[in-house]
């Protein structure tokens, strides 16, 4: 007999994994029902098949609350417990870059509705999609998703995804947002809005008291910070995600639910900018910034890069783990604008304090 995911998760808690939260543990029956509806035999084809009405799709789940609730783990957990081969999980920022990707090279071959065949690539393929982080803040997601969602929907695709919105909230303030509003409806008519009201950061709780900043950037801190990645992610390796903004191409070589890791070379040798910096501190909650060196008077640009990075990211409050040749304060202590990265280093001790970023 197989488990329920509500069992699963109680034995995750009784092994001291997972710590019993009501609100997370109230939420599985709604994905227990959609597994189960998936693991159900699917109907033959043939007479009967022809001439019975296919039942409607399931429901999927729209399954939103704030930062470190818990989401992702629960969706991960029915995922991996839903027994059926054509499901995929994804990241929101890649699946729609891969969206992207497929419309240009449809509209290359000159196909008219550039969208439909890369929606039927999914649909050919997927009878659960499970969407990581949905968050919509350019205008050419806004103006694709309701479409794609429509088709999927249609072909009986049973979408999960987590947010840190509800619905009625996704591109809030957006441009041209008017033409968003039918995308909001069909969530609501297609898909369990459900909010996971605890009030545990998780994350913060994992983290709060936890060494964020290690220095020098040798091979006991590359262990302690594997630690923590191991520990935010369930150990899972990760994927590159890459983050397009006008053209350009943002790589952060390792990512996970809500957790990248790059090395300060990745973020600060090219000629990035305070938008592209915002763009990371918007796609990630954790960002593991390994190897910062000692910088001279020789790498002003990458000093002035780090400092714009370091701005972004507090002010975004995104939780920064961090190896280093040194302490804060020996970074960069004469080059040009030396005098301003005082700011800098005391926003990289502030950051490391138990509470930062706290709500
Ligand atoms: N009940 C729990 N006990 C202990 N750790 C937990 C619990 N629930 C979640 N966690 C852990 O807390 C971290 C944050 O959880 P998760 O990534 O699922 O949050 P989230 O709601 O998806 O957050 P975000 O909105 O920022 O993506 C993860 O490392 C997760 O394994
Ligand atoms: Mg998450």
């Amino acid at each position: 007999m197989t488990q329920t995911l509500t069992q699963i998760y109680d034995a995750r808690v009784a092994s001291g994994d997972l710590r019993p939260d009501p609100a997370q543990r109230s939420a599985l029956p709604l994905l227990e029902a959609l597994r189960q509806q998936l693991q159900a035999p699917q109907r033959k084809s043939g007479l009967r098949g022809l001439f019975a009405k296919a039942p409607p799709p399931p429901k999927g789940l729209y399954l939103w609350g704030g930062v470190g609730r818990g989401k992702s783990m629960l969706m991960d957990l029915f995922v991996a417990a839903t027994d059926i081969p054509e499901k995929r999980r994804v990241h929101f920022h890649a699946f729609m870059q891969d969206i992207h990707a497929g419309m240009h090279a449809a509209r290359a071959r000159n196909v008219q509705d550039a969208l439909a065949p890369v929606a039927d690539a999914i649909i050919a393929e997927t009878r659960l999609l499970a969407f990581d982080e949905m968050q919509i803040t350019d205008i050419t997601d806004a103006m694709i998703v309701g479409r794609l969602f429509q088709r999927l929907f249609d072909a009986g695709v049973v979408v999960v995804t987590t947010s840190n919105r509800p619905p009625k909230d996704l591109y809030l303030n957006g441009l041209n947002r008017v033409l968003f509003v039918p995308f909001i409806d069909l969530i609501a008519e297609r898909m369990t809005v459900h909010e996971l009201a605890t009030d545990t950061d998780y994350r913060q709780h994992r983290l709060s008291g936890a060494q964020v900043y290690f220095h020098p950037a040798d091979a006991v801190a590359r262990a302690a910070v594997q630690a923590i990645w191991d520990d935010l992610t369930g150990g899972d390796p990760g994927l590159p995600l890459t983050l397009t903004l006008k053209g350009r191409k943002i790589t952060l070589p390792h990512a996970h639910n809500g957790i990248a890791r790059a090395s300060f070379w990745d973020l600060c040798s090219q000629p990035l900018g305070p938008a592209d910096y915002l763009a990371i501190a918007r796609a990630v909650k954790v960002l593991i910034l390994e190897d910062i060196p000692r910088l001279s008077m020789g790498n002003y640009n990458e000093a002035k890069r780090f400092v714009t990075l370091i701005d972004t990211l507090y002010e975004a409050k995104t939780r920064l783990i961090i190896t280093a040749a040194d302490r804060p304060e020996q970074i960069y202590t004469e080059g040009t604008g030396a005098f301003e990265f005082d700011r800098t280093v005391s926003r990289l001790q502030e950051m490391q304090s138990a509470d930062w970023a706290a709500e």
